[in-house]
């Protein structure tokens, strides 16, 4: 079994850690988020981001919320009350990936439908349900890995999008999982990085945590997609997903869905690399999906240098939606989806608990 060394989540000695992603790639530092607003100050800020990252901080966040309330010796109604808004409070720092809503349920569920155990018990099983996301997440990506991998073959290059790697996950990550699964087994291929503006992830953390795996990344800016694909340097393109909703539909960093419209033109298979967390199952089509606008200053500057005039108008949507008819394939932990989307994911959604069953999943 692989394994990967980055762990941007820790939960250790009654705390949560994130490693700060604002600072890398020039510094390693852990962010304490231990207390909630610290957390929702860390998912807002992009501290630790990435939508599976974020499901299970979330989650670590409101079981620590709830060991919180059962020492103050609240009521149990009073513990249940607290939690919901504590809920809320983290649903509300980012709009787009599903996964954060799915963290924070899964635990509220949980708390809802354990009420009749005294307090200190039932926010110890939060706390290690939540614990035992970091694992479970990462046993996945490694499924995902692995079915990647077989599926991506022999490519000889691949360019991805943002970072859906370790540092977006509780290790290893999606489609970054599948690239290094795919090297691991001993595939040889050049890995383009696109930039990723405003924020860019690709360019500072995949980049970042393709060298600390000794995986030469080639780092481009985002423009340069076409002329390679034309030039027919590219064979496939991979990327994570934020939300995908049961018709395929795939929200995912902004610029994603003008790389899926490249590579149909160009004929080059383009694959989206998931968890099943990351499917909205109250959602049919992407026109559903709320998009998070974030800071002009996100465009407006590059490495806190302003670049434009003073006073220009700017749009800075974060994520877009790329229609499933335009992706190849999903992997996900479970399997390979094909399009046409609605039937395969929903037969997979049938088989595990949803976050409403009231269990932990693991
Ligand atoms: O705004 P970000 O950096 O949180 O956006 C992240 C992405 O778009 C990732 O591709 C997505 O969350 C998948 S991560 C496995």
């Amino acid at each position: 079994m692989f394994t990967s060394s980055i762990r941007p989540i820790r939960s250790e000695n009654g705390r949560i850690l994130v490693l700060d992603q604002r600072k890398l790639p020039h510094s390693v530092e852990y962010f304490d988020a231990t207390r909630l607003d610290d957390m929702c100050f860390a998912i807002k800020e992009m501290v630790v981001r990435g939508a599976p990252a974020i499901g299970v901080a979330a989650a670590l966040a409101l079981a620590c919320e709830g060991q919180r309330l059962s020492s103050a010796r609240v009521s149990p109604l009073e513990f249940l009350s607290q939690l919901e808004k504590a809920k809320g409070k983290l649903e509300a720092t980012r709009p787009t990936a599903v996964n954060l809503r799915w963290g924070a349920q899964l635990i509220f569920k949980l708390a809802q439908d354990n009420l009749s155990e005294t307090l200190d018990v039932l926010a110890a099983r939060l706390v290690d349900c939540a614990r035992g996301l970091i694992e479970e997440d990462i046993a996945i990506n490694l499924q995902i890995g692995e079915r990647g991998a077989k599926l991506i073959g022999d490519a000889s290059s691949v360019l991805t999008h943002c970072n859906a790697g370790a540092l977006a996950t509780c290790g290893w990550g999606t489609a970054l999982g599948v690239i290094r699964s795919a090297v691991k087994l001993g595939a040889h291929m050049t890995v383009y990085v696109d930039e990723t503006r405003p924020r860019q992830q690709g360019a500072r953390l995949t980049a970042w945590e393709l060298l600390e795996d000794n995986i030469q990344p080639t780092v481009i800016a985002d423009s340069v997609a076409g002329y390679l694909m034309s030039k027919k340097m590219v064979d496939v393109v991979i990327v994570g997903a934020d939300r995908i909703t049961l018709n395929g539909d795939t929200a995912n960093k902004i610029g994603t869905y003008t790389l899926a419209v490249l590579a149909n033109v160009h004929n080059v298979p383009f694959y989206v690399a998931a968890p099943l967390s990351t499917i909205d199952a109250e959602t049919l089509t992407g026109k559903d999906i709320p998009i998070e606008e974030r800071d002009p200053h996100e465009v407006t500057s590059i490495g806190g240098m302003e670049i434009c005039p003073e006073g220009v108008n700017v749009l800075n949507p974060a994520f877009d939606v790329t229609p499933g008819r335009l992706i190849s394939a999903i992997i996900t932990e479970v399997g390979i989806f094909r399009p046409p989307y609605e039937v395969a994911i929903q037969e997979a959604l049938n088989q595990i608990p949803g976050v409403n069953a009231g269990v932990c999943p693991h």
